[in-house]
């Protein structure tokens, strides 16, 4: 990593509630222009808190109460659900362009043919061009697409990847993952990808971050994290990942 000059420069961060309960503490994490971050652990452990104060859209009632976020450009970020990421009464079409119109500031007309443009770099089909297609019609793979397109509309040098596919099958989980590195070598954005999934977090991304309990216990280039695992918690990861059966030692027998 260009460690002189990280695009994201998250220091000491922690996150509470206005009850002054600790969520996450003291995490410091760097990014470099088009590099890939995986963040995996267990559940509740801060992974979603932390990529949402990065883009400043923290629930209501936590708050950052120490340390300090840098990001030199724009995050936008792509949540677990998509279908309840769209709004349901207003056309795709309309809804991706409504975002290239306020985050691009570019005309109505051109936020239209922006819009168009992304329809097609998604792989989306040519029926979501016209305007009485709604999400409802929408497969669960393809109203990620168009989520990814909204994210892609704001020009971010820093995409959050929130558990992006959890809710897809395992065919469109791959084509989504597949598009989004391959946008990635095309766009040159960095990307922060939460997820469960040791095995899709080590395809995708250089580095891992393991967090536990709100804190960071882990972190390291992806290599080093799986072969020599420091911390307990991330050997215990490594080692509930179930191997394939040896399908060929059964054969021979
Ligand atoms: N709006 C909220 N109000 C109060 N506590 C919250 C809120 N959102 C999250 N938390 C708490 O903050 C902690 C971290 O939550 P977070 O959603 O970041 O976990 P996570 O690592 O993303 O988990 P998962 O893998 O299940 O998505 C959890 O203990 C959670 O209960
Ligand atoms: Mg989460």
């Amino acid at each position: 990593m260009n460690a002189m000059n990280p695009i994201l420069e998250v220091e000491q961060l922690s996150l509470g509630t206005r009850s002054n309960k600790t969520l996450v503490s003291d995490v410091s994490l760097k990014v470099a222009a088009g590099e890939s971050i995986g963040l995996v652990g267990e559940s509740g452990s801060g992974k979603s808190l932390t990529l949402r104060s990065i883009i400043g859209l923290l629930p209501s009632g936590i708050e950052q109460v120490g340390g300090t976020i840098r990001l030199d450009g724009r995050g936008a970020m792509i949540f677990q659900d998509p279908v309840r990421a769209l709004d349901p009464l207003c056309p795709v079409i309309k809804q991706l362009a409504e975002v290239v119109y306020y985050r691009q500031k570019v005309s109505r007309k051109a936020s239209r043919t922006i819009a168009l443009e992304l329809i097609e770099m998604l792989g989306l089909p040519d029926s979501l061009k016209q305007k009485d297609r709604y999400p409802h019609q929408l497969s669960g793979g393809q109203c990620q697409r168009i989520v990814i397109a909204m994210a892609l509309a704001c020009k971010p040098n820093l995409l959050l990847c929130d558990e992006p596919t959890t809710a897809l099958d395992v065919t469109v989980q791959r084509q989504i993952l597949g598009l989004i590195t391959s946008l990635q070598k095309e766009l040159g954005y960095a990307v922060i990808f939460v997820t469960h999934n040791l095995a899709i977090a080590s395809s995708m991304c250089s580095r891992l971050i393991v967090m536990k309990e709100g804190r960071i216990v882990e972190q390291g280039d992806t290599f080093s994290v799986l072969q020599r695992p420091q911390h307990p918690y991330t050997q215990m990861l490594i080692n509930s990942v179930l191997p394939l059966p040896d399908f060929e030692r059964r054969a021979d027998q």
